[in-house]
C-alpha cells in the first residue's frame, strides 16, 4: 500500500481527535516455548496508520508537528542475522513516510516532549498493564513540567471507538484485498469439498484448505482453522482437527486466509460421502434459509442486530417444523429455548482482524449498518450428541454456513460466493472425490 494511503488515514484520525495526542502500542511477540515465538501478526491499528509490521513499536500522532512519530527496534546486525531485517528509525521515515522516528529505548526520553501543550491523550487504557504504566508515567513527568507551563494531559480518552469507526468503512483499495482474500478462501473450501472422502482425517482436510491458501499467495491464516467431522462439528471452536472422517459424517470447515492483512471468514458444512442424509439435509435447509434471510437485511440504516434477529426467527421456525422444539415461535425466542441449538451470534465485523473493530451498539441505541462495512453472516444449528430430548437421528449434527457480506448502497454483496452453499451443488462437489496430490 502506498504511503499516501497511511498519511491520509492519520489525517482522518487527527481530524477526529483534533485536540489531543493519539498513542498506539504495537502487539508484542509472544513466546511459544523455549526461545521460539508464535507467528507474529502485525498490530492492526499501527499497521493501518503507518504500514509498520514489526513488533515493539509505539506510534504517537499529534495534530501538529511532528505529526507521526514511531518508536521502533533499532537496526542491529547481529539480531537481524538471527531474527530478520528491521527498518530501524531511519528506515521507517524513509520507507513509510512518518515524520519522525526514534529507537524504542528512547521512548521515556522523547515521549514527554510529544505530550507537551496537550490536554488530551487518546489511548486504550486498561488493555495492557505495561502500556498503562508507561503512559501514566509520562503523564506524571509531563505534569511536573506542565504545572509551570499551565498545560499537561488531564484527560485520557479511549481511542478505540474513534479509530474503530474509521476502520469500519472500507476503502476501494481495502475491498480489493478483501475480495482477494474471499476468493482464495472460497477456493480452499472448494478444494476441501472436491477432495473429501470417508477415511480422510480432519488434519488432511485442513491441509488441503491451507495448501490452497498458501499456494495462492496468502501470507497467513486469519484465525486457526476449524475442521470438525461428525459430532466435532457441534463444538463451536473445535481446533484439534485430528480425528478421522467417517462415512455419513458431515464435515464443518471454518477457515479463512489473509491478503495484505485483510482476512476472509468462511464456513461450509458438507457430506463426506457426497450424499446428505434426510436429517442432515433438513437441518441444512433450515440454516441456509436463515442465512439467506439474514443476508437480505444487510443494508445501510438497518440495525446491526436485525440480521441476527431474522436468523433466530428462521432457525426457530425450522426447529418447530422439524419437531426439535415445540411451542410458539416468539415465545421460544423470548424464553431463549432456541439457544440449546443456536448459542452464538450471527455476525461480526470483518477486516484486518477476523473479529474486527467497530461498535455493535451505540450506547443504548441500535447501531445501524453502513455502506462500506463488511460483516459475516453465520447462522448454525448444533445438536449435542447426548441430547436425549430429541429424536436420535438429529443427534451429533452440527451445521454452520458463513459468508462475508459487504454493505452497499444497493444489494448486499456476498464476497464469498466463490464456494457453493446450495445443498445440491455442495453434494455434487463432494461426490467428485478428486485425488489428493501424490508426490
Ligand atoms: N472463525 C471465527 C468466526 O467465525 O467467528
Ligand atoms: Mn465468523
Ligand atoms: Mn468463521
Amino acid at each position: 500500500m502506498n504511503r499516501d494511503v497511511f498519511a491520509e488515514r492519520r489525517r482522518r484520525l487527527s481530524e477526529a481527535c483534533p485536540d489531543g495526542v493519539c498513542v498506539f502500542f504495537g502487539t508484542r511477540e509472544t513466546l511459544r516455548n523455549g526461545d521460539v515465538h508464535n507467528p507474529y501478526k502485525p498490530d492492526s491499528d499501527v499497521w493501518y496508520l503507518t504500514g509498520m509490521a514489526e513488533p515493539d513499536t509505539v506510534l504517537v500522532i499529534r495534530p501538529d508537528g511532528p505529526k507521526a512519530t514511531l518508536f521502533v527496534r533499532p537496526r542491529d546486525k547481529v539480531r537481524e542475522t538471527w531474527t530478520g531485517r528491521r527498518l530501524g528509525p531511519e528506515g521507517v521515515v524513509r520507507e513509510l513516510g512518518v515524520d519522525a522516528a526514534y529507537p524504542i529505548g528512547d521512548l521515556s526520553k522523547e515521549f514527554p516532549k510529544l505530550l507537551e501543550g496537550r490536554r488530551k491523550i487518546y489511548f486504550s487504557a486498561g488493555r495492557d498493564a505495561d502500556w498503562d504504566r508507561i503512559v501514566f508515567a509520562q503523564i506524571a513527568a509531563t505534569r511536573a513540567q506542565g504545572r509551570r507551563l499551565g498545560v499537561w494531559p488531564t484527560d485520557v480518552c479511549d481511542v478505540a471507538p474513534t479509530l474503530g469507526e474509521i476502520r469500519l468503512r472500507k476503502s476501494a483499495l481495502e475491498l480489493d484485498l478483501m475480495r482477494k482474500a474471499a476468493a482464495v478462501t472460497a477456493e480452499g473450501h472448494l478444494a476441501a469439498m472436491r477432495t473429501i472422502r470417508p477415511g480422510m482425517s480432519e488434519t488432511q482436510v485442513q491441509a488441503v484448505v491451507e495448501y490452497v491458501f498458501r499456494v495462492r499467495g496468502s501470507e497467513r491464516l486469519g484465525y486457526p482453522s476449524i475442521v470438525g467431522a461428525g459430532r466435532n462439528a457441534t463444538i463451536l471452536h473445535y481446533v484439534e482437527n485430528n480425528q478421522p472422517v467417517a462415512d455419513g459424517d458431515l464435515v464443518l470447515v471454518d477457515a479463512g486466509c489473509e491478503f495484505g492483512g485483510y482476512t476472509a471468514d468462511i464456513t461450509r458444512t458438507f457430506p463426506a460421502n457426497g450424499t446428505w442424509s434426510p436429517a442432515q439435509r433438513a437441518l441444512y435447509d433450515v440454516v441456509l434459509d436463515a442465512q439467506r434471510r439474514a443476508i437480505s437485511l444487510c443494508r445501510p440504516g438497518v440495525p446491526f442486530t436485525a440480521p441476527h434477529e431474522e436468523a433466530v426467527r428462521a432457525l426457530t421456525e425450522g426447529l418447530i417444523r422439524l419437531g426439535l422444539l415445540s411451542g410458539e415461535r416468539d415465545a421460544l425466542i423470548a424464553s431463549g429455548a432456541y439457544q440449546r441449538f443456536y448459542m452464538h451470534r450471527t455476525s461480526h465485523w470483518l477486516g484486518l482482524d477476523v473479529h474486527d473493530v467497530g461498535a455493535y451498539v451505540d450506547g443504548d441505541a441500535q447501531r445501524p449498518l453502513v455502506a462500506g462495512a463488511v460483516l459475516t453472516v453465520e447462522p448454525g444449528l448444533y445438536v449435542s450428541e447426548d441430547d436425549d430430548t430429541v429424536d436420535p437421528r438429529w443427534r451429533g449434527i452440527g451445521i454452520r454456513i458463513e459468508d462475508d457480506v459487504l454493505v452497499t448502497d444497493g444489494e448486499p454483496e456476498i464476497l464469498t460466493s466463490g464456494v457453493p452453499k446450495d445443498p445440491d451443488a455442495v453434494a455434487a462437489e463432494c461426490a467428485k472425490r478428486l485425488p489428493l496430490p501424490a508426490w
